[in-house]
């Protein structure tokens, strides 16, 4: 179900914080924001930068010099919430002298039960603390959380609406993520985002496309499409649609160049879909898709719902239909019970498909989660060792498969000057980071570079026209 009567509700209470701070404040007031997991996360993040932009707080860059203190925070790994742990521990120092400032809380982490109450006993000293569920609420949480001192937690189990036209403030004005769906109905063994983020819901088609004709009248011309599984979009709406249709229906919208999308499960990525890609002049030839592990026996017990063997044989479907397409994958090294064999599986995995780019990652015990509850868990120096030994395939690998572009000419879109004076940065189709010598003036634009040189993970080029 989508909303649009909240979204009116929650401008309203915009508009009620920004008189409540033009009484507080002579000067602008200022918040910090910062942004952990993925890019469902970022697009959240940016939502609730746009808000504070409309109540009329600056952005500051440090969180000592920040009225506000904002963190979008994730939990798909331990480490992620020891991060947070570690920021509020410094920021009790900071509000000690400074009282009036305010901390924020919200995002996945904030769903598990037993962060609550950690925050309840031992950081009372946190303002505002919300969930997944219920962020759309935030302008009247905020609104709530400003005219009283003490912590306000709201956290709602589940929630099956969708709430539409929510303001933004996006990182760059000619490329943006686009959610199409919400929540994961997969439940890998491994994985928390199931519980945090709930059943999966899929957008309207028509709430997609009009968002994102809205953004290219506004100057957007590349767009990433969001979802935890986008090849299931669809099946749960009122009239399902497929993924694929999505895209064509997407790919018709004029104005708009670049169409990309994350992340995609293999179990579900279907011919109708390669057909789509093959055949279409605006979907990027990168496909990100998650293998986990190259062991079938592993990969049962993950509950991922495709083998070794399938995984290969879609792979190369994939670059049977479109050669020049570029993979990039997820790993995940020392899940419980993996053997040394497991794990040469997931090497030979690797050495088969040559990816781009693979993301690698320690197994993190998730409370909750059924692989939390095995027994056999892998002890922390094997893990590292393989680890080490995968992460060194990987980048040998990814440094041959994207040397293979050396010496062409490829349509880059400008992103921002690099460190470097006078040296941009962009991106080609295949996702791949090109620095060269260029202006400011083709920030946003699409330029033909020379790619001269390979520095492993990106290139050096040359404006060719
Ligand atoms: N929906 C996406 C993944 C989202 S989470 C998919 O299914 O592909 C991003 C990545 O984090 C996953 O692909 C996985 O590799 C990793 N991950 C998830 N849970 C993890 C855990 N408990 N420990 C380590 N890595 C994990
Ligand atoms: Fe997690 Fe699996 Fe869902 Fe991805 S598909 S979010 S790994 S449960
Ligand atoms: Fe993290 Fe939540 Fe994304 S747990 S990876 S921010 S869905």
């Amino acid at each position: 179900m989508s909303n649009t009567q909240e979204s009116k509700i929650q401008a309203e209470y915009i508009t009620k914080c920004s008189e409540l701070i033009r009484e507080k404040y002579t000067q602008a007031p200022s918040f910090f924001i910062q942004n952990a997991g993925c890019q469902m996360n970022s697009l959240q993040t940016e939502t609730v930068a746009g808000i504070m932009k409309q109540i009329g707080y600056q952005v500051v860059d440090k969180e000592e010099a920040a009225d506000v203190v904002i963190y979008n925070t994730c939990t798909v790994r331990e480490n992620a919430n020891q991060k947070i742990y570690g920021h509020l521990g410094h920021l009790k120092s900071i509000k000690k002298h400074k009282p009036e400032m305010k901390i924020v809380l919200f995002g996945c982490m904030m769903q598990e039960p037993e962060v609550i109450d950690k925050i309840q006993k031992d950081y009372g000293f946190v303002d505002l603390v919300f969930g997944t569920h219920n962020f759309h609420k935030f302008p009247e949480l905020f609104f709530r959380s400003l005219n009283t001192n003490g912590q306000i937690i709201d956290i709602w189990k589940e929630s099956d609406e969708i709430v539409e036209g929510m303001p933004a403030d996006r990182k760059y004005s000619f490329k943006t993520g686009v959610n199409i769906m919400y929540g994961c109905n997969n439940f890998c063994s491994y994985c928390i985002v199931p519980y945090v983020r709930g059943r999966e819901k899929s957008r309207e088609p028509e709430d997609i496309l009009r968002e994102i004709k809205d953004l290219v009248a506004d100057g957007v011309t590349e767009v990433m499409l969001l979802g935890q599984n986008v090849n299931s979009y669809g099946k749960t709406l009122e009239h399902p649609v497929t993924f694929a249709s999505l895209l064509q229906q997407i790919e018709q919208i004029e104005g708009l160049r670049r169409i990309r999308f994350m992340t995609s499960h293999p179990k579900d990525l279907s011919d109708e879909l390669i057909e789509v890609m093959a055949k279409s002049n605006k979907i990027c030839h990168h496909l990100h898709l998650p293998m986990q592990s190259g062991s079938s026996r592993i990969l049962k017990i993950m509950n991922r719902r495709y083998d070794k063997e399938k995984y290969l044989e879609l792979v190369s479907k994939i670059r049977q239909a479109i050669p020049d397409i570029s993979l990039t994958t997820d790993i995940i090294v020392g899940f419980p019970g993996e053997t040394e064999e497991d794990f040469q599986d997931t090497l030979d995995v690797v050495n088969q498909v040559g990816f781009d780019t693979a993301f690698t990652f320690i197994y993190s015990k998730r409370t909750g989660t059924p692989a939390a509850r095995m027994e056999n868990q892998i002890p922390g120096d094997v893990v590292k060792d393989r680890f080490d030994r995968l992460l060194a395939l990987v980048q040998e690998k990814g440094r041959e498969a994207s040397s293979r572009f050396l010496g062409t000419v490829q349509e880059i879109l400008v992103e921002e000057e690099s460190k470097e004076k006078g040296i941009y940065t962009g991106r080609t189709q295949y996702n791949l980071l090109v620095h060269f010598p260029g202006c400011k003036d083709l920030i946003g634009k699409y330029v033909k570079v020379k790619l001269d040189t390979c520095k492993g993970f990106y290139y050096f080029g040359s404006l060719a026209e």
